[in-house]
């Protein structure tokens, strides 16, 4: 069928047609936006998970709900593309001057304009310029140059201003785990002032499964700040209805015989059902798309998936950080123990930790425990060894 028309979104942060299965989730997210806005705190969230579950859409889904609710809402990610900590602050202070200048227009109170002159402040000390909010900087307030004092006077005076009408503050920020220690250390407390005195702000963020861990690991009281929920694979039948949906409303449908095909396939993982579902649509020349159309879109899907998804892991490894993998990739999916690694690579223990950090660094791995790495991809194993068979 036509390309043009192709109703499915593989690739990382495109919005699918509709969000299968994350019901429980967004229900989450409604009752914190419902319970801040009459007033009563609530914890933050965190999402954990794999490459390719579907973290990132729901973070942008959550950012919608929240500003449908008219709360002011900055989304940032752990790792700027083209900059350092600083890059990251930066732009969280952009985020603030612009939600800030929203929040203005729609109307003016004497603690909204506090607020302002706050994040005026607090930007100003970032250098970052040329977001007029309309009010002066505030001297005394989220300008000490002591980053994690400021950002907690900015949020305070802003969540302070946004409850008298009812709205609130959200921080939404991606791959969580890739802040530097001092932000980070930075937005858990902002958020654990704000449980304790009662100000609307929430951090709503995502990162890798061992997110939670590495959270508690950087501060004792983060296991209390926040509701964690583990974003995995799909069931079967929420991964039927990722395909069969978005084809039914033009009038597509698939054979059972097709279908199972593509639900083996992609084994629940949404990245994989979007490129399936892609490839099965070009594949099929009739309305109906049968087991044979989709033998051959099982085909060009895992072609493309070794074309992007995986290779864009890959291609980032150095020829040390490529053996380590390969290496990994025998024990399969399930991760490996770091001392098999060494016991197999014929070396010590000390002299693998750099590869390791490096791979870490770079999102490839995660250490799901002491002593474990696992990959943060699902199939990485498997495309592993095909690469280096
Ligand atoms: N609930 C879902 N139902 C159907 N497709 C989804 C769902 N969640 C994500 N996807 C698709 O999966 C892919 C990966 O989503 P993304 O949010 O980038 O994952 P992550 O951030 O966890 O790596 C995208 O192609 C997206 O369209
Ligand atoms: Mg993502």
């Amino acid at each position: 069928m036509h390309n043009a028309t192709n109703p499915y979104s593989p690739g990382a942060g495109r919005s699918p047609f509709e969000l299968a299965g994350r019901t429980a989730l967004t229900n989450d997210f409604d009752l914190l936006i419902s319970r801040a806005a009459a007033g009563r705190t609530d914890r933050g969230i965190v999402l954990h998970g794999l490459h390719g579950v579907g973290k990132t859409v729901l973070l942008n889904d959550f950012r919608r709900r929240a500003e449908n609710a008219g709360f002011l809402v900055v989304s940032l990610e752990g790792r700027d593309a083209d900059g350092g900590p600083k890059a990251v602050r930066a732009k969280l202070a952009r985020g603030l001057l612009q939600a800030g200048r929203k929040a203005n227009s729609r109307g003016n109170t004497p603690a909204l304009a506090g607020a302002l002159g706050t994040i005026a402040s607090f930007a100003s000390g970032l250098q970052v310029s040329g977001i007029d909010v309309g009010v002066g900087e505030r001297h005394g307030r989220g300008d000490s140059g002591a980053f994690a004092v400021d950002l907690e006077e900015t949020v305070e005076d802003t969540a302070v201003a946004l409850a008298e009408r009812g709205s609130a503050l959200i921080f939404v920020v991606d791959e969580l785990q890739n802040l530097d220690a001092g932000l980070l250390a930075a937005l858990l407390g902002a958020q654990h002032q704000a449980g304790q005195r009662d100000w609307p702000f929430y951090l709503v963020a995502a990162g890798l499964p061992n997110l939670p861990a590495a959270l508690t690991a950087s501060q004792r009281y983060a296991e209390g700040l926040f509701t964690y929920r583990s974003v995995g694979a799909l069931d079967r039948e929420d991964s039927a209805s990722a395909l069969v949906a978005p084809a039914l409303e033009q009038g597509v449908s698939y054979d059972p015989e097709a279908l199972d095909l593509l639900l083996n396939a992609a084994g629940g993982y949404p990245y994989f059902l979007q490129e399936y579902g892609s490839a099965a649509w070009e594949s099929a020349p009739e309305k109906r798309i049968t087991a044979d159309d989709a033998r051959i879109a099982v085909e060009i899907g895992r072609a493309q998936l070794d074309q992007g998804f995986f290779p864009l892991r890959w291609r980032r490894a150095t020829k040390a950080e490529r053996e380590f993998l390969r290496l990994m990739a025998i024990d399969g999916p399930g991760g490996s123990s770091t001392a098999t690694l060494a016991a197999r690579a014929g070396k010590k223990m000390t002299s693998m930790t750099m590869t390791r950090g490096s791979l870490i660094r770079k999102g490839i791995i995660y250490a799901p425990e002491l002593g474990q790495v696992s990959f943060t991809v699902p199939g990485m194993a498997d495309y592993v060894r095909r690469v280096t068979a």
